[in-house]
């Protein structure tokens, strides 16, 4: 060894400085800063996530190339974004979490490398990237390398997406064109306060439009989870955002190629409910919860909702029945009847193309008195949108199970996976009514003449439609042409979806070979 030369415990120091370092992110100032404002570093929020000690780190030791604005002088290493892979639940994950102590979280050249790096290596593996987002955007003294930076992202978000879940959670600000990267994710998590997603801001818009407007007001949690319907979940805290994360994977499949996880959750496969026969009024123009139904049927009544807040009139979750994972769509005759409009047919046409690219069969409960009549609804596509979630059913080759719960009238009865659009067991209650339209509107359609210059028009329009309700309000016209497998007792719904499904776990379907269909957007 030569003179001057560092021994190998000297080098093996230095690598320990320079880790250390690097775990320092922007130093311990911004650190406590960030703590002040109720957040966790970029570090920890992947120790709240991953089961422990799994997590490896790659790229610790990237900086930037920047030699603007002073940069030069600015090298802080690691570049403002901590990424690696490691376990929840003993399965792999991939994790970029982004450091807002280091430039603000933002993206430059090299932080986009390093997010590159890891969703390259995902889509090689095959499992889930998880993106924990809190950033000042576009790095300003990176400028157009920092935009392409972002492209690069973006275009492996799209390549990525159907073939791995993607899933981020928004612990900061979000804003301006870095929102397309989460916005194009399967799933997007905000903590309530903390985070904002705004392609604009409010300095912007009071330049541009004069309106005032706070950032809570414009892209807070609550506006994108009840509003904009941007936010699939929306939590109180860091801890259960990252919690959240981690229920919502182990209803996942790693990738496309894979089978979600069945489980034992001890609920008897057998389990019959007689308070399912109790649910529904005996006026058939009474709202009902349908979430009772649901949480009735599935194993332990756990139901993981996505949307909660957002078209409220249609319900998407996932659950298990005997242990496999399924997504749920269901009318929630709580709100506008259940009637299917421009918000809710969104909602769940995006959920059922989810569950069909990741094998997770999907279960329809429906009680839908149509499409939700309106000048606002027409001029607002229900056309177009009302389509796509008649698109999403009819492309799904996943197994499909559906309950006619009561309603199921119109063109929504066709939508809602009936027979029709590829459904493979259909199910209804003997309390299905299953007709073109509900019995008041289709009296006064047809016999609209004969009730005119009756004695008692008013006797004869109720006497129409008793006439009407008893011949088309039910399931047994439907049954006889065979757009319904079998009427089943509610108290055995939850049987008959386990033996449904398990029957179905072969199912080969395919479509014939294209580039992609064309979905209404
Ligand atoms: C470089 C940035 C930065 C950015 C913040 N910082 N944003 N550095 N580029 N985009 C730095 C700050 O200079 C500061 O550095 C540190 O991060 C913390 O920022 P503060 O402003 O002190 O924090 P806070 O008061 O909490 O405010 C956070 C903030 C604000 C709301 C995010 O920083 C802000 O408005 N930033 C700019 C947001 C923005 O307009 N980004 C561009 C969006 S457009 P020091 O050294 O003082 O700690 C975009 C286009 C993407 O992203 C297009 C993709 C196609």
């Amino acid at each position: 060894m030569k003179a001057n030369e560092p021994t190998t415990r000297e080098k093996i120091k230095r690598l320990r400085e320079l880790r250390e370092r690097a775990r320092l992110g922007g130093g311990k100032e911004r650190i406590e800063k960030q703590h002040k404002q109720g957040k966790h570093t970029a570090r920890e929020r992947i120790d709240l996530l991953l089961d422990p000690s799994s997590f490896v780190e790659l790229d610790q030791f990237v900086v930037h190339h920047c030699s603007d604005f002073s940069m030069g002088k600015r090298k802080l290493i690691g570049d403002g974004v901590v990424t690696g892979y490691g376990t929840i639940d003993g399965r792999p994950v991939y994790v970029f979490s982004q450091d807002f102590t280091v430039f603000g979280g933002s993206l430059g050249e090299m932080f986009a490398k390093k997010v590159c790096k890891l969703m390259d290596l995902a889509m090689k593996t095959g499992a889930p990237v998880i993106g924990l987002n809190d950033s000042g955007g576009a790095r300003i003294q990176e400028g157009v390398a920092s935009l392409a930076g972002y492209g690069d992202i973006f275009f492996k978000n799209v390549t990525a997406s159907g073939v791995i879940p993607q899933i981020s959670a928004i612990m900061g600000p979000c804003a301006g064109g870095a929102v397309y990267s989460p916005a194009m994710t399967d799933f997007i998590i905000m903590v309530k306060e903390t985070s904002h997603m705004f392609i604009t801001g409010p300095e912007v818009i009071k330049t541009v439009l004069g309106q005032e407007v706070d950032f809570e007001e414009l892209g807070g949690a609550l506006v994108h989870m009840q509003t904009s319907g941007v936010c699939h979940f929306m939590v109180e805290t860091e801890e259960q955002c990252l919690d959240l994360m981690r229920r919502l994977l182990s209803f996942l499949p790693s990738n496309n190629l894979d089978e979600p996880l069945v489980m034992e959750t001890g609920d008897d496969p057998n389990r019959t409910e007689e308070r399912l026969e109790e649910i529904l009024p005996d006026d058939p123009d009474k709202p009902y919860d349908m979430m009772e139904i649901i949480l009735s049927v599935v194993d332990n009544g756990d139901f993981l909702e996505v949307q909660r807040l957002w078209a409220q009139n249609i319900i998407i979750g996932f659950s298990r029945l005997n242990g496999r994972p399924v997504g749920i769509v269901a009318n929630q005759p709580k709100r506008f009847a259940g009637a299917l409009d421009v918000s809710s047919s969104t909602k769940a046409g995006r959920f059922i193309r989810f569950c069909d690219a990741f094998n997770i069969p999907i279960i329809t409960f429906e009680d839908v008195p149509g499409f939700l009549p309106g000048v606002d609804q027409e001029h607002g596509g229900i056309i177009r949108h009302g389509s796509k979630l008649l698109f999403a059913y009819c492309e799904a080759t996943v197994p499909k199970i559906t309950v006619i719960v009561r309603k199921a009238y119109g063109g929504a009865y066709d939508v809602m996976g009936s027979k029709h659009s590829g459904a493979d067991i259909n199910f209804a209650w003997p309390s299905a009514e299953i007709a073109v339209m509900g019995p008041a509107g289709a009296i006064n359609i047809i016999f609209r003449k004969e009730i005119a210059v009756a004695k008692d028009p008013k006797a004869r329009k109720q006497e129409l439609i008793s006439q009407y309700r008893e011949k088309f309000a039910n399931p047994y016209i439907a049954a006889e042409k065979g757009y319904i497998d079998a009427v089943i007792e509610p108290s055995q719904t939850r049987p008959k979806l386990i033996t449904a499904l398990e029957m179905l776990a072969t199912k080969r379907e395919s479509r014939p070979p294209k580039k992609h269909s064309n979905i209404p957007l």
